[in-house]
């Protein structure tokens, strides 16, 4: 495997990806991205030219997927569209991007012969209650709450019919969410922390005891490559971190990390429609059988090296500020 194609790889855990790939192997890296609001070209700045090429173009296009998926000996597909909150005022390019889109290259991939890994989500297994001991497993039935995680679920079902139906040699991992670098400001975790940083407030949905299991990104990304190098064709592997918080235990921390007093800055804004309640990972298929071990276990830690790097790139973060508040209060978040 020594030329690789990785879809959205100008987005946040696209770019942290193909770094992880030029540090740890020496393949060569071509970035398939359509450079929408979501991807940052800066974010692949300083890669060798000699490993690292950029081609801007469209995932749902077979024109430009085919050609690109021939000339490779895989594909890693991150391309997507992400946000839930987006989802909900305008659901036609997640059903474009994430189900048409993953067809397009699966048809190219079949065509060529040519290894898939597919890059998804736990919410495709909707949500737990906040007092059940169980997590997601590979086996845990398919329940999508939202139309992003409706279209990622219908992602992952064409994979699995194109590996039983036309043998495409793919894999699917599914994660839970990930913090880090390069994370667009829509995201919870930024949102906030660049909030605190420019004088403003906390916005919580809700009570904020929803939870999620966070993961840095880049523990996803050496998963993401051991599985492709290592994973059985045709297996799922769940990805996650053992990062369970509520939304309010992740704010308490940044208020900390970020000098706040408990609360004084903290605004309960309009729940998200249909909010899943909780995620949680049961990632030992992948610990067990691929010997994967995450290295970011201290969340707080991972925490304030993120606070640190919104700090230091607030030329990056800056510009997508105004207008990402502004599409947030006029949904009264
Ligand atoms: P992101 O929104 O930061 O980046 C998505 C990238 O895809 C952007 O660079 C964008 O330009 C590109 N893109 C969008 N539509 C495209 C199209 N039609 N053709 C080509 N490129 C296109 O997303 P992310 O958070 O980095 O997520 C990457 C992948 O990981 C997605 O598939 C997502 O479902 C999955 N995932 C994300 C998380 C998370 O916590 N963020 C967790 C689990 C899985
Ligand atoms: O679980 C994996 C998923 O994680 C990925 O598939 C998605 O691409 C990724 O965006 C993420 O989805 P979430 O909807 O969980 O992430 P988000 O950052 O939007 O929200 C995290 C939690 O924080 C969620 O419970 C909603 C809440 N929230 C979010 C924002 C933006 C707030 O309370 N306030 C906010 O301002």
């Amino acid at each position: 495997m020594q030329r690789l194609l990785v879809t959205g790889g100008a987005g946040f855990i696209g770019a942290n990806f193909v770094h992880h790939v030029v540090k740890h192997t020496d393949m060569t890296v071509t970035v398939l991205d359509k450079l929408t609001y979501a991807a940052s070209r800066e974010a692949l700045d300083g890669l060798p030219a000699d490993r690292v090429s950029l081609v801007v173009g469209d995932v749902a296009d077979p024109t430009a997927v085919e050609p690109l998926v021939a000339a490779h000996d895989a594909v890693v597909h991150l391309a997507a569209e992400s946000h839930n909150d987006n989802a909900l005022s305008d659901p036609s390019p997640f059903i474009r991007t994430n189900v048409l889109g993953t067809f397009t290259l699966l048809e190219a991939a079949r065509k060529h012969d040519v290894r898939f890994h597919h890059v998804s989500t736990d919410e495709v297994y909707g949500d737990l209650e906040l007092d059940d001991p169980a997590k997601f497993t590979p086996s845990t039935p398919y329940d999508p709450s939202s139309p992003y995680a409706a279209s990622k679920a219908g992602s992952d079902h064409l994979v699995r019919a194109w590996v039983r139906s036309f043998g495409v040699r793919a894999t699917i991992s599914n994660c839970s969410n990930n913090y880090g670098p390069w994370q667009h400001v829509e995201k919870f975790i930024p949102r906030q922390i660049t909030n605190l940083l420019s004088g403003g407030r906390v916005k919580l949905y809700g009570d904020g005891l929803n939870v999620r299991d966070w993961i840095h990104t880049e523990d996803h990304s050496s998963a993401v490559l051991a599985i492709l190098e290592r994973g059985t064709i045709g297996e799922t592997y769940l990805i996650g971190a053992d990062g369970e918080r509520s939304n309010l235990e992740v704010v308490r921390m940044l208020l900390r990390l970020l000098g706040h007093a408990e609360d004084d800055v903290v605004d309960h804004v309009t729940d998200r429609a249909g909010h899943d309640l909780r995620y949680a990972i049961d990632a030992s298929r992948l610990r067990d059988e691929l010997g994967w071990r995450p290295q970011y276990a201290d969340f707080e830690a991972g925490l304030a090296a993120t606070v640190d790097w919104y700090r230091e790139h607030e030329f990056w973060w800056r510009p997508k500020k105004e207008a990402t508040e502004a599409a947030y209060a006029a949904r009264g978040q």
